[in-house]
């Protein structure tokens, strides 16, 4: 454990099984499936599962589902065993037919704060590898997303889209194989203008072709930006609305992802538009500041959304940064109106320890998508075992859906709660002040009544039957506690 922060060691491949990821998936009809059944624990492991409608299988060492989905909506509880040398373990994950796509938040990752410019099929394929040695994969990170810069200098002459002959040299299809053959899901991006943030290409006007394509490569997000776009709301809508109907008759699954950061309260628009999540902010930075672009002054204007979150729908604060201990490039692309491209990274210092585990504690109790925007081959142990947390990431993927809501604040310490499927809640204390804080709350006071059961999930230890949280927090520390339901209730 580091010696200063309550943070139980996690190595994703020692130890019995454990099930993760998504305990609810989404797929559109008759369209193909790949998912992941995420299990940690020493290799190798053996899964079985029944209940996999006709058209699905799954293969017994990886736990890696492919198919094509049945074409009538239904949901399909699947029975899911596995074991290893040390131990078994099963569960029950709801594989829901239907319109409706990520309804847990995405768990993955977004090539933007590290590679910019650069990203290419070489980083895509290290990164792919990454995700699964790292033990990423397993926990339930399931998307890699290719951000800005994939493009071609221009569209084929009949339109389609192209990839970056020398940085993507056998095009887009080929790496979506490479990275499904690993059972992760591969993201792409574009822009609702002529131009992407960075000066590429962008989809307007091109719509239809764009999404028919991205389907048949096999693309399975689609993070779709607003720079060189009319400003108004109604021009926002009517683009956005035009990308979504065309990825909806695409004939694949493709989550849609509008990036306008929150200046048109896409939140009240982008769920009926079928959009499974929206930035709420500006781009983040690698940075723990109350400024817009730092995780306190995200958090803060995204705590205020939670109204809006559920299946299905969900708020966007950005990407995480854990990870990137200031080596991470800072978004160049600042959305002031026109976008302003620095052609150079700008490195801040990154988050420490504590506010790295604060980052994800805020993220888990918002259920926000969590798209690590790291290197994962160069994950130190602390970044390690605060992105991967089962227990952490659990609150995030809690079926339910519910965002977390803001308590108190009182001197600096945010106390959130966020009901659970089980029936009890996630409750979070993060000291954002300077300042060391000790605070002491009766359960009773957040609606939890009797003494029941409470878990330290960042410790991963139980507690015991409690009646009040007592906490002792260092500046920028945060600890999470997950509270069973009252007794017969
Ligand atoms: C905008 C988005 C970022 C990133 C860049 C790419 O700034 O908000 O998340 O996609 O564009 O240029």
């Amino acid at each position: 454990m580091a010696p200063h922060l309550r943070l139980a060691p996690f190595r994703p491949h020692e130890g019995p099984p454990e099930l993760h990821g998504a305990a609810r998936v989404g797929v559109r009809p008759g369209t193909e499936l790949i998912h992941t059944l995420a299990a940690t624990g020493e290799r190798p492991l053996a899964f079985r599962v029944s209940g996999l409608p006709a058209g699905l299988s799954v293969d017994p060492e990886t736990g890696i589902v492919r198919g094509t989905a049945p074409a009538a909506p239904g949901t399909h509880p699947v029975h899911v065993a596995v074991g290893n040398r040390l131990g078994a373990t099963s569960a029950t994950v709801e594989l829901v037919v239907g319109d409706a796509l990520a309804l847990t938040p995405p768990l993955g990752w977004n090539s933007w704060n590290v590679y910019g410019e650069t990203v290419s099929a070489g980083v895509v394929a290290r990164i792919a590898d990454g995700m699964v040695a790292s033990g990423m994969r397993d926990a339930g990170y399931a998307y890699l997303n290719l951000d800005d810069f994939w493009h071609a200098p221009a569209r084929a002459a009949d339109g389609r889209p192209l990839a970056h002959p020398e940085r993507f040299p056998d095009g887009i299809a080929a790496l979506a194989e490479e990275v499904h053959a690993r059972g992760l899901k591969l993201g792409i991006y574009s822009d609702a203008g002529h131009l992407t943030c960075g000066g590429c290409y962008g989809g307007y006007g091109h719509e239809a072709i764009d999404a028919e394509t991205y389907a048949s490569w096999g693309v399975d997000l689609l993070k779709y930006d607003y720079c060189h776009a009319p400003v108004s709301r109604e021009a926002a809508v009517a683009r956005y609305r035009t990308m979504a109907d065309a990825l909806a008759g695409c004939g694949r699954s493709i989550v849609f992802n509008v990036c306008e950061w929150g200046l048109r309260r896409p939140w009240e628009w982008a769920p009926e538009l079928g959009a499974a999540y929206w930035r709420t902010t500006p781009d983040i930075f690698d940075s723990f500041s109350y400024t817009f672009w730092g995780v306190r002054g995200i958090a803060r204007r995204n705590q205020a959304l939670a109204e809006y979150a559920g299946p299905g729908r969900w708020n966007d604060p950005d990407m995480l940064v854990v990870g990137n201990r200031g080596r991470g490039r800072v978004a160049s692309n600042l959305p002031v109106g026109r976008p302003l491209h620095l052609p150079f990274s700008v490195h801040l210092r990154g988050l420490d320890d504590r506010q790295s585990h604060t980052h994800l504690s805020l993220w888990a109790m918002m259920a926000a998508p969590l798209l690590a925007s790291s290197d994962p081959t160069e994950l130190s142990d602390v970044d390690r075992d605060i992105l991967l947390n089962p227990e952490v990431l659990a609150i995030d993927q809690d079926p339910l859906g519910q965002q977390g809501r803001v308590v108190t604040r009182r001197r600096g310490v945010w106390v959130m709660r966020k009901p659970l499927a089980s029936g009890g809640a996630a409750i979070s204390f993060s000291n954002v002040s300077p300042f060391r804080a000790r605070r002491r709350l009766s359960l009773a006071s957040l609606g939890l009544a009797g003494r029941p059961d409470v878990r330290d999930a960042w410790a991963r230890e139980s507690l015991g039957p409690l009646d009040h949280l007592e906490v002792d927090l260092a500046r920028h520390e945060s600890r999470v506690f997950v509270v069973a339901p009252p007794a017969g209730g």
